[in-house]
C-alpha cells in the first residue's frame, strides 16, 4: 500500500517536471520566433535541400519545423507538407513565408506525443535541429518511424557532442549546451539499426542560416530508408 503510493507520487513528479520543461521551452521558442527576422533565415537547410531535390514529391513530416524554411521549400517543388512544433510563433513566421512563395502546408501546434499522425502514411520524416529533451531521443526517434512508410526515407541533420567544445573555443555557435540533446553517429547507429543507412557522418561544416546558425560548425547527417 505504502510502496504503491510512493510509486504514484514519484510518477506524479516526473509528470509534473516533464510538463515544466515543456513549458520552459515553448516560451524559450515562442520568444525566439518573436521576433521580425528569421531566426533560421528564409532558404532550407543544405543538407535537407540536397537531399530532398533527389526525390519523386510524396508527402513529408516535419516535426520541429520552426519559422516553416524546410517546409516551405518542400511544398514549392510539389510535395505535401505536415509540418508541427510546439511554437505557435513558429506557426505564423511559417504561415506568413508560405503567404510569400504562394504554397499551403499543414502546421500543427502542439509537443510530439501530443499530436498523432497516420501510420506507414509518409515518404519522407525529416528533422533539422530538432534537438529532443534529454532521455527522449530514442522513443521519439521510433515513435517518428512508425509514421513512415516502409522503403520510406527518414533525413536528419542536427549538431554533434563536439559542437559543445567548437561552441567554447569560438564563444558563438548554435545548438544546445547540453550534451544529452546533441547526436553522436552510434546513438543514431542505435535508432536506426533496423534501417538501411545510406548516409551518416559527421562533418565540420560552415553554417550561415539566419541569425542563430553561423560560422563552423560540427553536424551530424543522416539519410536512412525503412525497410
Ligand atoms: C533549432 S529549431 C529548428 C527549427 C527548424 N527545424 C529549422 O531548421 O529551421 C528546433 C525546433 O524544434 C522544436 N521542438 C523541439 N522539440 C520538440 C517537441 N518535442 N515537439 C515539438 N516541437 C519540438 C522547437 O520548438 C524548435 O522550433
Amino acid at each position: 500500500m505504502l510502496k504503491n503510493f510512493h510509486i504514484k507520487r514519484y510518477a506524479g513528479l516526473k509528470l509534473f517536471s516533464f510538463l515544466m520543461v515543456l513549458k520552459i521551452m515553448k516560451e524559450f521558442w515562442d520568444q525566439r520566433y518573436g521576433n521580425t527576422k528569421y531566426a533560421y533565415g528564409e532558404e532550407p537547410n543544405s543538407w535537407f535541400k540536397y537531399r530532398i531535390d533527389g526525390m519523386k514529391p510524396g508527402k513529408i513530416l516535419l516535426p520541429g519545423e520552426g519559422e516553416g524554411r524546410n517546409g516551405i521549400y518542400a511544398a514549392r517543388l510539389g510535395w505535401e507538407v505536415h509540418a508541427f512544433d510546439q511554437s505557435i510563433e513558429g506557426k505564423r513566421k511559417a504561415e506568413k513565408l508560405a503567404q510569400k512563395y504562394n504554397v499551403e502546408i499543414d502546421y500543427k501546434v502542439g509537443e510530439l506525443t501530443e499530436l498523432a499522425f497516420d501510420l506507414e502514411l509518409y515518404d519522407a520524416v525529416s528533422l533539422v535541429f530538432t534537438h529532443f529533451a534529454p532521455g527522449l531521443r530514442e522513443k521519439y526517434h521510433r515513435l517518428l518511424g512508425t509514421y513512415l512508410k516502409r522503403g520510406g526515407r527518414f533525413i536528419i541533420e542536427g549538431f554533434s557532442k563536439e559542437q559543445l567544445s567548437m561552441i567554447s573555443e569560438s564563444d558563438s555557435g548554435g545548438g544546445p549546451k547540453n550534451i544529452d540533446m546533441l547526436y553522436s553517429i552510434e546513438e543514431l547507429q542505435h535508432d536506426f539499426a533496423d534501417y538501411d543507412i545510406k548516409e551518416l557522418r559527421k562533418e565540420i561544416v560552415h553554417l550561415d542560416e539566419g541569425i542563430f546558425h553561423n560560422g563552423m560548425s560540427s553536424v551530424i547527417r543522416f539519410d536512412g530508408r525503412k525497410s
